[in-house]
C-alpha cells in the first residue's frame, strides 16, 4: 500500500490519541484514565510531536498517543502531527482526537505528506506505520494533493543529470497519458520558426535542446492557465554563477515542478476548467553560441530585451510563455517559478511571496494559504519601479543594475508579457533546506495548495 494514501478501515485499526497541551489534563481524568500512570511515567507532556507507545496486555502496542503541543508551537511550525509517523511501530491507527476542521486536515495531510521519501538513487524506506482515513476529511482530495506534490518534490531532487529539458518534458508527457492531457510540443530550431525567441536564446547553447511544453486539459469551464519557469539547471550562463550560487540550481524547474503537481491536483480533483500548462523547459548553459551580456532579444510579443545579466533567464523564458498564453482569453494566468535569489532573502524558504493586482484574490489566497498551512505572502507590482526595467536602448532591461527590488522589478518585467490578463505571479524558492515535519529537505512545493484551494472561487 502507498504510504501517500489512507490504509483501508479496520476494525482492530490501533487507537492514535492527538491531544493538545490543553487537552492532556481531561483526557487523563477522562478517557484516557487507564493510561494515566504510564503516560505520566513517560513525562508525557503534549509537546508538539512527541510520542507515547501505549503498552496492551500482549506485549504488543495497544496504540500511541501524540502531542499538537499549543498555539505557540502551532504559530511556529506546522504539521506537528506527522512528526509521529515515523516514531511509530508498524500497524494500522485510526485517529482519535479533537479537533477543529483546519486542524484535523492538517493531521492528515501531513500524515500523507510524511510518507514521501526520494528513493531513486539510495533506498529510503517509507514509514511503516499507516492510518484509516479520518472522520471528516475528504481523503480523496487529500490523496491527491499528496500525490501531486510527491510529483514536485520527485522532479525537483532528480539532478539535472537526469531531470534535463527532455526528462521534464517526458515527465509532462506522462502525466498528459495518465490524467489525460493534451500536449504538444515545440523544440530546438522549431521554438525560432514558431516564434518563441527567447526561449531559444537562453537554451541554445546547452547540448539538451530548449523545448516549450504546452498540455491542455478540459473543455469546458473557466480557463486558467500555468505557466511554469523549467530552467532544469542555471549555470548563470555566462554570468557564470560562482560555485556556492550554482549548487542547488538543479531545482530552477522549481516553478515548472510546482505547476505539474498542481496541475495533477486540480485534474484529480476534479476542479471544473480548462487548464493550460505551459512549460519553457530549457538548460541555463555556457558554449560559444551562449547568448551574452548587452545582446538585446526581441521578444514574442514584439519587445526589445537588453540582456544585462545572462542568470536572469527565467523572465525571459517565461516571457514567451506569457506571451503565448495571453494571446488567448483567459480567466486566469498563473506563473510560479524560482525566479530570484532576493525573493528568498526578503522572505526566507518557508514562505511563497506573490504578486497580483486582484486585491480580492490576493486575499483569498492569504487566507487560504494560512488555512491549508501553505503559507503565503504578497509583495507589490510596485509602479514606481517600471523605470528601473527600462534601459534606454531597448524596451526592457532584464536584469537592472543595482538589484533593488529584485523581485519586484523580476515580477513587473513579467507583468509587461501578460498583457491584460488576470495575473498572478509566485517567485518561489522550492526548496526545504532543513528537514521538519512531513517536509523533508529537498525539493518542495510552494503556493500549490493555496492555490488549489482558492480556484473555485476565484473562477466561479
Ligand atoms: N534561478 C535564479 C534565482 C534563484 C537563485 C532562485 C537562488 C533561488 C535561489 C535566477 O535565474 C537568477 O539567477 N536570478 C538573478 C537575477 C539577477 C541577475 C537580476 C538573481 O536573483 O540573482
Ligand atoms: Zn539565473
Ligand atoms: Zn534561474
Amino acid at each position: 500500500m502507498s504510504p501517500l494514501t489512507f490504509a483501508a478501515s479496520t476494525h482492530d485499526a490501533l487507537p492514535l490519541y492527538a491531544l493538545r497541551k490543553d487537552q492532556l489534563d481531561a483526557w487523563i481524568d477522562g478517557p484516557g484514565k487507564a493510561h494515566a500512570p504510564w503516560l505520566t511515567a513517560s513525562g508525557f507532556k503534549a509537546g508538539a510531536g512527541s510520542v507515547v507507545l501505549l503498552p496492551g496486555d500482549d506485549r504488543a502496542t495497544a496504540g500511541a498517543v501524540v502531542g499538537l503541543g499549543d498555539d505557540k508551537d502551532r504559530a511556529r511550525g506546522r504539521f506537528h502531527f506527522a512528526a509521529a509517523r515515523a516514531k511509530l511501530p508498524e500497524g494500522t491507527y485510526r485517529l482519535e482526537a479533537s479537533l477543529d476542521d483546519e486542524a484535523l486536515n492538517e493531521a492528515a495531510l501531513g500524515w500523507l505528506l510524511a510518507g514521501y521519501r526520494f528513493g531513486r538513487y539510495k533506498a529510503a524506506e517509507p514509514p511503516k506505520a499507516m492510518l484509516t482515513a479520518p472522520d471528516g476529511v475528504d481523503a480523496a482530495r487529500l490523496e491527491a494533493i499528496a500525490a501531486g506534490e510527491a510529483l514536485t518534490r520527485d522532479l525537483i531532487n532528480t539532478p539535472a543529470s537526469d531531470m534535463g529539458p527532455d526528462e521534464l518534458e517526458a515527465a509532462a508527457r506522462s502525466l498528459a497519458d495518465e490524467f489525460g492531457f493534451s500536449i504538444d510540443v515545440t523544440t530546438g530550431e522549431a521554438l525560432l520558426q514558431d516564434n518563441f525567441p527567447m526561449i531559444h536564446a537562453v537554451g541554445r547553447a546547452s547540448s539538451r535542446a530548449p523545448r516549450l511544453i504546452d498540455m491542455r486539459h478540459g473543455s469546458s469551464g473557466p480557463r486558467i492557465t500555468l505557466v511554469g519557469k523549467g530552467v532544469c539547471f542555471d549555470t548563470g550562463g555566462l554570468n557564470l554563477k560562482p560555485g556556492a550560487s550554482m549548487g542547488l540550481m538543479k531545482k530552477d524547474m522549481g516553478g515548472a515542478a510546482t505547476v505539474l503537481g498542481l496541475a495533477q491536483m486540480i485534474v484529480a480533483t476534479r476542479v471544473d476548467c480548462r487548464l493550460r500548462v505551459l512549460i519553457p523547459a530549457v538548460e541555463n548553459a555556457v558554449s560559444g553560441n551562449s547568448f551574452r551580456p548587452g545582446d538585446i532579444l526581441t521578444a514574442r510579443n514584439g519587445m526589445t530585451v537588453e540582456i544585462n545579466n545572462t542568470d536572469a533567464e527565467g523572465r525571459l523564458v517565461l516571457a514567451d510563455a506569457l506571451a503565448l498564453a495571453t494571446e488567448e482569453e483567459t480567466d486566469l494566468v498563473v506563473s510560479m517559478a524560482t525566479l530570484t535569489g532576493a525573493a528568498r532573502v526578503a522572505v526566507g524558504p518557508d514562505l511563497a511571496p506573490f504578486y497580483t493586482d486582484d486585491d480580492a484574490l490576493a486575499a483569498s489566497l492569504s487566507d487560504a494559504g494560512g488555512a491549508v498551512r501553505d503559507p503565503v505572502w504578497r509583495l507589490p507590482f510596485w509602479d514606481p519601479y517600471e523605470t528601473m526595467i527600462e534601459p534606454g536602448i531597448a524596451d526592457l532591461d532584464n536584469a537592472p543594475a543595482g538589484g533593488m527590488a529584485g523581485s519586484i522589478t523580476a515580477a513587473l518585467f513579467l507583468r509587461r508579457f501578460a498583457s491584460e490578463a488576470r495575473y498572478l505571479h509566485f517567485d518561489i524558492y522550492g526548496w526545504n533546506p532543513k528537514p521538519a515535519p512531513a517536509r523533508p529537505k529537498g525539493g518542495v512545493g510552494m503556493g500549490a495548495r493555496a492555490l488549489l484551494d482558492v480556484l473555485p472561487e476565484i473562477l466561479g
